[in-house]
């Protein structure tokens, strides 16, 4: 079972994405935790690349261009073999944040993207994508005010990053049953009890038709 984690900057993603792999580890389950951009070393590279707040002549096409290269590494190297073996792999952020930042963020044309995310990743698409929701000026301020790495994205003016949530509103309503929206202006427990409830009954559900 693929599992990933979308939403904006700011959203406690990562936050929770870390509790829920802990959870699942200690129940048993074979889990395998990922990100992107990276995941693999090469990746890790091509990150620290996309990252660097010194590279602001990047052209969106090379950025574009750079998240799908990463993004093909790590679905052929580590993601691919790692379903193969009936792991559960679960990604903070896959190719969803590239059609929600370059897309409706940059304002890139969709179609093409669509059509690179598709060459990147063979058309693996995940079983179920959690997408935390928070306002772009609140996501924002927490970024500021919690420190951590300040990436050049961030550094985007405050209406990219409402177009960006508003994209992550379109795509869940263009495949509502792969997306399961939480609310992230919420306390951490909260929303990690909602997060393991709905994996639990994702995980009962695959079970469930396996045994069939
Ligand atoms: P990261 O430091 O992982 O932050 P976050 O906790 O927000 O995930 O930075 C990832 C950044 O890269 C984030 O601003 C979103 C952006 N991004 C894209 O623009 N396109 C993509 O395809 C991916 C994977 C990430």
């Amino acid at each position: 079972m693929f599992i990933t984690f979308e939403g904006p900057d700011g959203s406690g993603k990562t936050t929770q994405f870390h509790l829920l792999v802990t959870w699942l580890h200690k129940k048993g389950y074979p889990v395998i935790s990922t990100r992107e951009p990276g995941g693999t070393d090469i990746g890790e590279q091509i990150r620290d690349v996309l990252h660097n707040p010194q590279n602001t002549a990047m052209d969106a096409r090379t950025e574009i261009l750079l998240y799908s290269a990463s993004r093909a590494q790590h679905v052929a190297q580590h993601i691919r073999p790692a379903l193969a073996q009936g792991k559960i792999v679960v990604s903070d952020r896959y190719a969803d944040s590239t059609l929600a930042y370059q897309g409706y963020g940059r304002q890139l044309d969709l179609e093409t993207l669509r059509q690179i995310t598709t060459f990147a990743t063979g058309g693996l698409v995940p079983d179920l994508t959690l997408y935390l929701d928070i306002s772009a000026q609140k996501g924002l301020s927490r970024r500021r005010l919690g420190g951590g790495e300040w990436n050049r994205l961030d550094a985007e003016a405050l209406e990219f990053h409402q177009r960006v949530r508003a994209g992550y509103h379109e795509l869940v309503k263009q495949e509502p049953d792969r997306w399961v929206i939480v609310d992230a202006a919420r306390p951490i427990e909260g929303i990690q009890a909602e997060i393991r409830a709905t994996v639990g009954e994702k995980l009962e559900q695959i079970k469930k038709t396996r045994d069939l």
